[in-house]
């Protein structure tokens, strides 16, 4: 080691190493997934290409695309000692834990658990994207008491995770909606939850630890419990005619709103254009005008006060609320998708390695004696 560094605080504005998977660009408020612009993925592919894109970095072509479905759809079930947790998890407990533990569980389950080559990782990457929805619907299915529904390998990602929560696929335009949400939710960077899965990977250890640690950091309201804590806020407002005062309030207040600002935009988030258009489709197909009536008063009065933008967390949070999911189970849905930027950054942290392993500056008292216990 040559030189000692004192980061920022939170590691802001540092870079840790280099990666191919994805650009954030603050400066032209842009995001692109191996040079693909997100907002054009969103409009373009299906969530199934972008899983492919983000651990290939190429899009499929149709035959690719084919043989990449007839996994993931072959591998959505679970195993039985899996559902038979499921059953047993508190009904009243955070969803981010039962996917937690149903992800360690399967880790259990893999007898190529301390295998790490390129080859078994991206199978356990399609297992992960396949299993994920379905201990995830299992769940919500198990907190109100009903019986878990199937997967279906003729649905789509989307429509069979839909069908596999309510039992019945919805229309087009709602189908359309949540998979542009998980294409604009698969990937951001080095933020703190890939970060996590990049240093427990850094350990050599397996893939479904360092999953484990990333659902634990996303569970977090300042990363991506956010979209929960909006929903929760929008519904205490209630009326979208308070909205402005309630803003008011809270900023003189000193409180941190839930769904605005970022670590790295800081005007505008690249995603927000494109969710808010589908989140609004949502009201219109609802005919709900509700929540996006007050997203915009609240938005235009953060704006006018503070000039802080929302992050994708702020249409996020209304639009899986107007297409009937409960507001605990929309964190769950972001690791439905962000499992690709993982999956992408541990086979990336895999092949090009060192452990990461930052230095601490000692603030606390100078060295002294230990006195027998009699003496102290
Ligand atoms: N509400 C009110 N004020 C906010 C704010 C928010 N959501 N986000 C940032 N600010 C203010 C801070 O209070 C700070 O003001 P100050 O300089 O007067 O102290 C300034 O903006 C800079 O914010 P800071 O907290 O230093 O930014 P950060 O980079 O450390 O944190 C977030 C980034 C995302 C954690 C932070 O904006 C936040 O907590 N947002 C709410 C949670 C959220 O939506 N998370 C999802 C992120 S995608």
């Amino acid at each position: 080691m040559s030189e000692i560094i004192r980061a920022p605080k939170g590691l802001a504005g540092v870079i840790t190493d280099d990666t191919t998977i994805s650009k954030v660009m603050p400066s032209t408020n842009s995001l692109t997934y191996s040079g693909y612009a997100v907002q054009d993925l969103a409009e373009h592919t299906s969530f199934e290409e972008v899983a492919y894109l983000m651990v290939n970095g190429e899009l499929p072509n149709a035959e690719q695309l084919d043989e990449f479905n007839a996994k993931e759809k072959q591998y959505r079930s679970i195993h039985e000692d899996v559902k038979k947790a499921i059953r047993l998890f508190p009904k009243e407990a955070h969803p981010m834990d039962f996917l937690r533990t149903g992800v360690s569980f399967l880790g259990m389950l893999d007898d190529r658990v301390w295998d790490n080559s390129s080859e078994t990782n991206m199978d356990k990457y399609i297992r992960l994207l396949a299993k994920i929805p379905t201990i995830a619907a299992y769940s919500y299915r198990h907190s109100i008491g009903e019986d878990f529904i199937d997967p279906v390998a003729s649905l789509s990602f989307s429509e069979n995770f839909f069908n596999m929560c309510f039992g019945q696929v919805p229309a087009e335009a709602v189908v359309k909606a949540f998979d542009v949400s998980l294409i604009l939710y698969a990937e951001h960077s080095f933020n703190a939850s890939t970060f996590t899965t990049r240093v427990i990977t850094s350990t050599t250890s397996d893939m479904y630890s360092a999953i484990c640690g990333g659902i634990g950091a996303l569970k977090g309201p300042l990363h991506g419990g956010a979209n929960e804590m909006v929903m929760h806020m929008m519904k205490e407002i209630d009326d979208p005619s308070k909205a402005k005062e309630w803003m008011l309030d809270a900023l003189a207040n000193k409180k941190k709103v839930m769904g605005f600002g970022h670590r790295v935009y800081r005007s505008g988030d690249s995603r927000v254009p494109t969710m808010h258009k589908y989140a609004q489709k949502m009201a219109e197909y609802t005919g709900e005008t509700k929540w996006m009536d007050m997203y915009e008063a609240l938005k235009n009065t953060m704006l006018e006060e503070k000039g802080i933008y929302p992050n994708l967390d702020f249409p996020a949070g209304p639009a899986y609320y107007m297409m009937g999911f409960p507001i605990d189970f929309f964190t769950p849905i972001f690791v439905m998708a962000r499992i690709t930027g993982w999956c992408a950054h541990i086979m990336e942290q895999t092949a090009n390695n060192r452990i990461i392993r930052p230095l601490s500056a000692y603030t606390g008292v100078a060295q002294r004696e230990v006195r027998p216990l009699e003496q102290r």
